[in-house]
């Protein structure tokens, strides 16, 4: 395929209320943390910015705004980025808003108010956007009605990658449209049924991938700093390496990792290939706080994943094995 490939993501946008902490605080507890940082963010608008500013790719954001501060927040990050918000919605409800706690170690909590985002609709302007795309790229910060109709509205060809994030159980239809299921341990784990009663997954990524295979035709799991495993149907399952960096707030990351993996599958890029591109971008995303503040410019990704030795290879983790993080 020739041209940078055309995305369009449909979810969600977040203004995101953003306090470090000391540690996360326990049920009924409250601790002080620092400033209050008021960022833009939201699955949806995170992904649509590294598939533009980190993956090169023509990037369009289908996702509901209010009509307040917020949404001017939204706009003007998405549209530096140069993603396209025109079939992005104006509508009677406050913007979504996250709540996010940061720890020294990087890792997050977050809360959402979805606000806007509960009220997104497919209707003709954002059918007509869709229809153009290469890669649609959705999550599940948006009611599952949207992921149907962006499903429906696709040309012939168009890939449907689904980030099925925040984690929740997929009715078969919804199923049905996918094409590139992307996950993290845990996300594979409760769409298997395959995690133990600590919570953590009880199975090896292939395994986990495997079971996956069987409802859709491609799956890439993400491992964190271990890199991910890519699957098809019919093919041996590819474990990319991970890039060992030092992690400033992981916020959006894996946003970032699907923004980018969604580029590349846009321009025609294999799918292991992909998933070595966007891991670089997750791992640059890391080391620096918020969540499209921290998308990386699209020659610093290729960079970084062409300076990485080749470790990929067809994945042969014993079956029974696990790992944590994700
Ligand atoms: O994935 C990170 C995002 O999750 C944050 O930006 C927040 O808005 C929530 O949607």
């Amino acid at each position: 395929m020739n041209g940078p490939g055309r995305v369009v993501v449909v979810g969600s946008a977040n203004v995101d209320l953003v306090v470090d902490v000391p540690r996360h605080p326990a049920g009924g507890e409250t601790i002080l943390g620092g400033d209050l940082r008021r960022n833009p963010g939201g699955k949806g608008a995170n992904q649509a910015v590294a598939a533009s500013r980190s993956g090169g790719a023509d990037t369009s954001f289908v996702g509901a705004l209010g009509r307040d501060e917020a949404a001017t927040l939204l706009r003007r990050s998405l549209e530096d980025a140069g993603v396209r918000t025109d079939a992005a919605q104006d509508v009677d409800a406050p913007t979504g808003t996250a709540l996010i706690t940061v720890a020294p170690d990087g890792e997050n909590a977050i809360v959402v108010a979805p606000g806007a985002n509960a009220h997104l609709e497919v209707g003709d302007r954002q059918a007509e956007r869709i229809a153009t795309a290469d890669v649609v790229l959705a999550q599940l910060e948006v009611p599952l009605d949207v992921v149907r109709a962006a499903s429906r509205a696709r040309r012939p060809g168009a890939l449907l990658v689904l980030n099925a994030a925040p984690s929740r159980e997929l009715p078969d239809d919804v199923w049905a449209g996918v094409d590139v299921l992307v996950v993290n341990e845990h996300e594979a784990a409760d769409l298997t049924g395959g995690r133990d009663a600590s919570g953590d997954a009880r199975q090896a990524p292939e395994q986990l991938a495997a079971v996956l295979l069987e409802r859709v035709p491609a799956v890439v799991i993400t491992l964190g700093g271990e890199g991910s495993v890519a699957a098809r149907r019919g093919a041996e399952p590819v474990r990319v390496s991970g890039v060992r960096v030092d992690v400033v707030d992981t916020t959006g990351a894996g946003d970032t990792y699907c923004g980018v993996l969604a580029a590349a599958l846009a321009r025609g890029v294999p799918i292991a290939d992909a998933a070595r591109l966007a891991g670089a971008a997750g791992a640059l995303a890391v080391t620096r706080p918020g969540a499209q503040q921290s998308a990386p410019a699209a020659a610093d990704v290729l960079a970084l994943a062409e300076d990485r030795p080749s470790a990929d290879r067809p994945s042969s983790r014993p079956a029974g094995t696990s790992r944590k993080g994700s």
